[in-house]
């Protein structure tokens, strides 16, 4: 890597760290992929060792055709991802080339750190003075610039943090995987909580979650169990199968004998059992007036594989996973505050210019936002700017609320989870940590597309108070009363990032074309994957083009 400025600029600390376990100096391999598997060995050689050799000397193609036979193609999640290590280049005879990354998101320090495994010297170039992207935590005294310069600083309490961005993990993901080897402590992240609310326009007060499941569930129940009694299923279900549903049914519905739908206790109660059998919630309304009421969103919010219960968080703050990953590609190869002013392929390297001069290396990772990548000036070529416009960037807006006294806890027994609304805050996120401290934060708005814009065109005075008066629609006048604070993000107007994620027309065309490399410039983003705006994605992309970028570099002879 040559340097025409001189010596790096400092980076400035990061926020606190959580107090997360110190990420190990020498992190061990991903625990996915062990080195010499069971059964991976050939004839003595590992799995690794026999690709190296077959790379070596067939180039990519051959290793990829031999991956792919030994099962370890990438696939769509890249299960069987080994990362680059120093004895690769032992049977090849090359050396880990130089790589500048652009970003020091989710997705570049993640490739940063995976190339780092095998001695690539890595330099990472970060626009805005801090690292993390969208992983984005706030604490006391946070500044938090936008775009037309609008700027708030955090002025929350002692131990008080927002997840401005990414805020929940589910289990299946590559992000556990990297909490669990940089030594990132998590706890659950309640996404389902039959305890909060849903809110409909127009409603007198807030329906509980566990209510609105139990109305839905058991008006639904009732209509099947009844149409299949009166023989509307006779042609697709034998007798038995349908003694077999209706007993489902009776369950799934909480029915009575006659398959009707009561009510039920699945509803809660208006004073709670104890000695006593305590006293129900009022009778349930009709199916018509369950459907009018439109809550059947708080039924089926998790019912996606990617936000299914449980979820997870890491302890202190999400931010905890870029801290440990910047700790571990080390802090002297990152440089906050270099915006890239241009990036050229050479016949032997890059070039990338920033404000203070101009970074050469072999290779380079952009993993910069793709329409701010559109506007940079390059020669990568037309297509590539075209495919990199390609993809329509997507609003996203959140305001944290910090309280003295957690409410919600207390008066609303909440504990977690989220209250789902029509209005156009759409959701409020209790927090899932904490739990009986002093005080604590709400997000008091997570919204998306038009509903984002309409709160980002607003000063933060103005996304507070609309933001107030709808909540306030469920949870009463403490809501504006007892504000003690906040901060509100609009990522559409965030220096450097310029969207919550991106939405792609279409996943061939442009979409295929950056997964290739433009010469020695290779791409990675949640941007690149079925993963967008997961944290996630960028890792899983990370690992793609790291291990592309890997065995390019071992059959390169120059
Ligand atoms: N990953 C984003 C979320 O969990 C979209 O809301």
């Amino acid at each position: 890597m040559s340097d025409e400025t001189g010596a790096s600029p400092p980076v400035p600390p990061a926020s606190p760290a959580p107090p997360a376990t110190p990420a190990p100096s020498a992190p061990a391999p991903s625990g996915s992929a062990p080195e010499r598997a069971p059964g991976g060995s050939a004839g003595g050689l590992t799995r690794r060792a026999l690709l190296v050799g077959v790379g070596a000397a067939g180039g990519a193609g051959a290793m990829f055709a031999a991956m792919g036979a030994l099962g370890l193609a990438p696939d769509s999640q890249d299960r069987n991802y080994t990362p680059p290590q120093p004895s690769d280049f032992a049977l090849s005879g090359r050396a880990a080339a130089s790589v500048v990354v652009l970003g020091a998101g989710v997705a570049g320090l993640t490739c940063a750190y995976e190339l780092g495994k095998a001695g690539y010297d890595c330099t990472v170039l970060e626009a805005s003075d801090r690292v993390g992207g969208r992983n984005l935590t706030l604490r006391a005294g946070d500044r938090l610039d936008e775009l037309g310069g609008a700027t708030q600083t955090a002025g929350f309490g002692e131990g008080v943090y927002f997840n401005a961005g990414a805020g929940r993990i589910a289990p299946w993901m590559v992000t556990m995987d990297y909490c669990r080897e940089l030594g990132v402590p998590i706890e659950t992240f309640v996404n389902n909580n039959a305890s909060a609310y849903v809110y409909t326009r127009g409603m007198t007060a807030p329906v509980r979650a566990r209510a609105a499941r139990a109305d839905l569930y058991g008006h639904v129940a009732e209509l099947l169990a009844k149409a299949s009694d009166a023989g509307a299923l006779n042609r697709r279900l034998t007798a038995d199968d349908r003694e077999r549903l209706a007993e489902f049914l009776r369950r799934f519905g909480d029915l009575g004998p006659d398959l009707s739908y009561r009510g039920s206790t699945r509803r809660g109660f208006e004073t709670w059992p104890g000695v006593g059998e305590g006293v129900p919630l009022g009778a349930a309304p009709s199916l018509r007036q369950v459907l009018a009421a439109g809550t059947g969103r708080a039924v089926t919010m998790d019912f996606g594989y990617d936000q299914a219960t449980p979820m997870f968080q890491p302890v202190g703050g999400m931010d905890g996973i870029v801290v440990a990953l910047a700790d571990a590609v080390g802090r002297d190869r990152i440089r906050t505050g270099t915006p890239v002013t241009g990036i050229r392929n050479l016949p032997d390297g890059v070039e990338v210019t920033h404000p203070g001069g101009v970074v050469r290396a072999d290779y380079c990772i952009a993993t910069l936002p793709p329409h701010l990548l559109a506007r940079l000036p390059h020669n990568l070529g037309a297509p590539v700017t075209a495919a990199l416009r390609t993809p329509v960037p997507v609003s996203a807006g959140k305001i944290g609320l910090e309280y003295g006294r957690r409410w919600w806890e207390t008066d609303d027994r909440i504990y977690g989870g989220v209250t789902e609304t029509d209005l156009d805050i759409t959701h409020i996120w209790y927090p899932s940590h904490g739990y009986h401290s002093r005080g604590g934060l709400v997000v008091g708005y997570y919204n998306t597309e038009e509903n984002a814009d309409r709160y980002a065109g607003l000063p933060h005075d103005g996304r507070r108070a609309r933001a107030l008066t709808q909540g306030k629609k469920i949870h009463g006048e403490k809501y504006r009363a007892e504000l003690r604070s906040s901060v509100s993000i609009a990522w559409r107007r965030r220096p450097h990032v310029e969207g919550g994620w991106v939405r792609w027309p279409s996943y061939e065309g442009a979409f295929t074309l950056l997964q290739q490399p433009a010469g020695r410039v290779h791409f990675a983003g949640d941007w690149l994957t079925h993963l967008i705006a997961w944290q996630a994605g960028a890792m899983e992309s990370a690992r793609r083009t790291v291990t592309e970028l890997h065995h390019r570099v071992l059959r390169t002879t120059s």
